[in-house]
């Protein structure tokens, strides 16, 4: 069946909240119940999300100005041809990270949050229906990633992730749904698949 009202759904939080996680998830609830359903994240696989994931690595350096308008160019490819398309095709898009990642990572000495955020909805990027925020202590938050095996990416020790955790809270949008991300990943799972059934019903 086609579904002619697919919701365009972003999840959000600091590094080692469970959000990767928590997208898969949902998504997996949502293509069991055969509603169709995609799930995308950002930094992007494509062209433009390459030069990123350098950057995540520490493979080379960039400027705060460039960080942002490197995510700036990335979104507008996830948008054209990951997002906006899945749309059109009636698929609820899930999407990992999203404009609030970038008022909320970029923003420090020259940007700040608000600043930030301004210069994504100047673009006229697509607004979410529903947007989650798994909330967690940056302190719970590091020690999540230090028993995670791998390198440790760029934004992973505690004064950054409060700075990024405060940014967040300086710039969500008032209808964010704040998710206790202590919780365990099934019971989040399948509070997150209720509020989109809600949702779509509603
Ligand atoms: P993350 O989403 O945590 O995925 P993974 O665990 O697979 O690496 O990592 C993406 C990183 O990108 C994260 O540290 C935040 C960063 N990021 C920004 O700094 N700005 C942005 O606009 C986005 C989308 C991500």
């Amino acid at each position: 069946m086609r579904n002619e009202n697919p919701l365009f759904i972003v999840f959000e939080g600091i590094d080692g909240s469970g959000k990767s996680t928590l997208c898969k998830s949902v998504t997996e609830l949502l293509l069991k119940k055969e509603i169709p359903a995609v799930a995308f994240t950002e930094p992007t696989h494509l062209e433009t999300g390459k030069i990123l994931r350098k950057f995540l690595r520490g493979e080379i350096d960039l400027n705060e100005n460039q960080q942002i308008e490197a995510f700036l160019a990335d979104r507008e490819e996830s948008l054209k041809q990951n997002i906006l398309p899945s749309l059109c095709e009636g698929k609820n898009v899930l999407l990992d990270r999203y404009l609030y990642s970038t008022a909320a990572y970029q923003s420090g000495a020259n940007f700040s949050p608000e600043d930030i955020l301004k210069k994504n909805l100047e673009k006229n990027f697509k607004i979410p229906d529903l947007l989650f925020y798994l909330d967690l202590k940056p302190k719970v938050a590091l020690e999540r990633l230090s028993r995670r095996k791998g390198e440790k990416e760029r934004f992973e020790t505690l004064v950054q992730l409060e700075k990024i955790h405060a940014a967040y809270e300086k710039i969500l949008p008032k209808n964010t749904i704040y998710i206790n991300a202590e919780n365990g990943p099934d019971q989040i799972a399948l509070e997150c698949f209720r509020i989109f059934l809600q949702r779509r019903n509603g």
